[in-house]
C-alpha cells in the first residue's frame, strides 16, 4: 500500500530519523513533503535528495535562496501559514508531526481536520490543544499515532486489553542529566550539562525539558489527552536504562510493558506503518548484555515540575497551552544565560499559577493564552 509522507519539522533530530526510516521502508513509501523554520540550505539538500511535491519554510526571509536550490518540480510555500498550507495541498496518507514547541499546531490541526493519518512527534500541540485535537480527530476519523517513545510504548502495550480493562499506564524516564544531582548542585547547571543526556540523542528543548523534567509533565499532559486518561491512572517511574519505555497494568494485575533500544527511529516507523511491524534499522536490544533494569519513584522536591504536570492534566482548560508557551519562554532564556537552570520551572509555575481559568477555551483562546504566557515570562523577569 502506498504511503506518502509529509514531514514538519524534516530538518530536526525526530525529522532527519524520519527520513532515514522512510528510506528503509522501500518503494512503498515516499516523502511527499519537507518543512522548516529556517534551516534552508538542509531543506533544499532533502528536497534534491527526496523530490517532494513541495517543501515548506516559516521564516519568508530564506525564501528566494530555498527556492533557488530546490529541483524545479518542487514547490516552495513559505511564511507563518506555510506548513497548513503543505498539508492543505500536497496528497498525503500520513503526517509526521516534528516541529518543536506550539509552532506546529496550526498544521497539525489541519492534517487532524483533513482525516490523514497525524504520526505525533510534538507532544507541545496536544498538551496546549488536546481536547480541540482529540475531538476533531474523532469527528473526520484520523489516527493520532504517537512517536514519543513511552506514548507509543504504552500505545502497542494497551493493544493487549480493552481499554475499560487498563488500571494503570506508567511512562518511564530517564531522569536526564542530573537525576543524582542535589538541588544545590543543581542552581548551578550550565547549559552544556543540561545538554548532555545520558540515553537521549535529541534536539536541544527536549533534552533540556529532560534536565528540568518539565518533559515529564508534557507526557503526562500528553497521555491524559491522548488516551483519555484520568490523571490519577498516570504513573512516572524512573527507569535509567530508557529501555522499558512505558508499562500498561490491567485490571488482574497483569502489566504489559514495550521494551526497545533507545532510538527513536523505532516508534517513528511503527507510527508510519501501524499495525505492520516490518525490519528497522534500530540496533536490536540485548538483555543479557544490559543485566539489570532499575526503577525508582521521581524525588517531587528536586525535581517539582512532575507534579505540574498533574495539577495541569487534571485543570484542562488554557492550562496546558500556558505551562506550555511559559516553558518554551523560560528554556529560551537559560538558553540565552539570561536565567539560572531552577528558574525555568519556577517561571514556569508562577505563569501558571497567574492565569485567568477558562475551562471550554476555542482554538483562538489557547492562542492568546500562549501569547499571554510569553509575554507574562518576559514581564517576570523584569519585575
Ligand atoms: N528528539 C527526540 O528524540 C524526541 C523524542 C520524543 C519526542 N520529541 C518531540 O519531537 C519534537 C521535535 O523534537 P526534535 O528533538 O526533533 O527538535 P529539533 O531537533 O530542535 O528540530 C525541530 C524541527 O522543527 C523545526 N521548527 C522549529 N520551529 C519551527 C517553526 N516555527 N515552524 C516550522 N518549523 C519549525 C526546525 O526547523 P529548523 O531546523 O529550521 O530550526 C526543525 O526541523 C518536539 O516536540 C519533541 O518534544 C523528540
Amino acid at each position: 500500500m502506498q504511503n506518502r509522507v509529509i514531514i514538519l519539522g524534516s530538518t530536526g533530530s525526530i525529522g532527519r530519523a524520519g527520513l532515514e526510516v522512510i528510506g528503509g521502508l522501500g518503494p512503498e513509501c515516499s516523502v511527499a513533503g519537507l518543512a522548516a523554520r529556517s534551516s534552508w540550505k538542509a531543506l533544499a539538500e532533502q528536497a534534491r535528495y527526496w523530490k517532494p511535491a513541495a517543501v515548506a519554510i516559516a521564516e519568508d526571509r530564506h525564501a528566494g535562496d530555498l527556492r533557488a536550490a530546490v529541483p524545479p518540480q518542487t514547490r516552495v510555500l513559505s511564511g507563518a501559514e506555510a506548513l497548513a498550507e503543505l498539508v492543505d495541498t500536497v496528497e498525503c496518507e500520513c503526517v509526521l508531526a516534528a516541529v518543536v514547541g506550539s509552532a506546529g499546531l496550526p498544521a497539525i490541526l489541519r492534517t487532524v481536520e483533513l482525516g490523514r493519518r497525524l504520526a505525533l512527534a510534538n507532544k507541545e500541540a496536544l498538551v496546549a490543544a488536546g481536547p480541540i485535537l482529540m475531538n476533531l480527530a474523532r469527528r473526520s476519523g484520523a489516527e493520532v499515532i504517537p512517536v514519543d517513545s513511552e506514548h507509543s510504548g504504552a500505545f502497542q502495550a494497551m493493544l493487549a486489553g480493552h481499554r475499560r480493562e487498563i488500571r494503570k499506564v506508567c511512562l518511564t524516564a530517564s531522569g536526564g542529566p542530573f537525576r543524582t544531582w542535589s538541588a544545590e548542585r543543581m542552581a548551578g547547571a550550565t547549559l552544556e550539562q543540561a545538554l548532555s543526556h545520558p540515553t537521549w540523542n535529541m534536539g536541544p528543548k527536549i533534552t533540556i525539558d529532560s534536565a528540568t523534567m518539565i518533559n515529564k509533565a508534557l507526557e503526562i499532559i500528553e497521555a491524559r489527552w491522548l488516551f483519555g486518561l484520568d490523571p490519577e491512572a498516570i504513573e512516572v517511574l524512573i527507569h535509567p536504562e530508557s529501555v522499558v519505555h512505558a508499562l500498561v497494568e490491567f485490571a488482574d494485575g497483569s502489566i504489559i510493558a514495550q521494551m526497545g533500544t533507545p532510538d527513536m527511529r523505532t516508534p517513528i516507523q511503527y507510527a508510519l506503518t501501524y499495525p505492520r511491524r516490518v525490519t528497522c534499522p534500530s540496533p536490536p536490544l540485548d538483555l543479557r548484555e544490559l543485566g539489570r533494569l532499575n526503577f525508582e519513584p521521581p524525588d517531587p522536591e528536586r525535581f517539582p515540575a512532575v507534579r505540574l504536570g498533574y495539577e495541569v492534566a487534571r485543570a484542562g482548560g488554557l492550562a496546558g497551552a500556558v505551562f506550555n508557551a511559559a516553558n518554551e519562554a523560560a528554556v529560551r532564556l537559560f538558553r540565552n544565560g539570561e536565567i539560572r537552570f531552577p528558574e525555568i520551572v519556577e517561571l514556569t509555575a508562577l505563569t501558571l499559577a497567574r492565569h485567568e481559568p477558562n475551562p471550554q477555551p476555542i482554538i483562538d483562546d489557547l492562542l492568546a493564552a500562549d501569547r499571554w504566557a510569553r509575554n507574562e515570562v518576559a514581564r517576570c523577569l523584569t519585575c
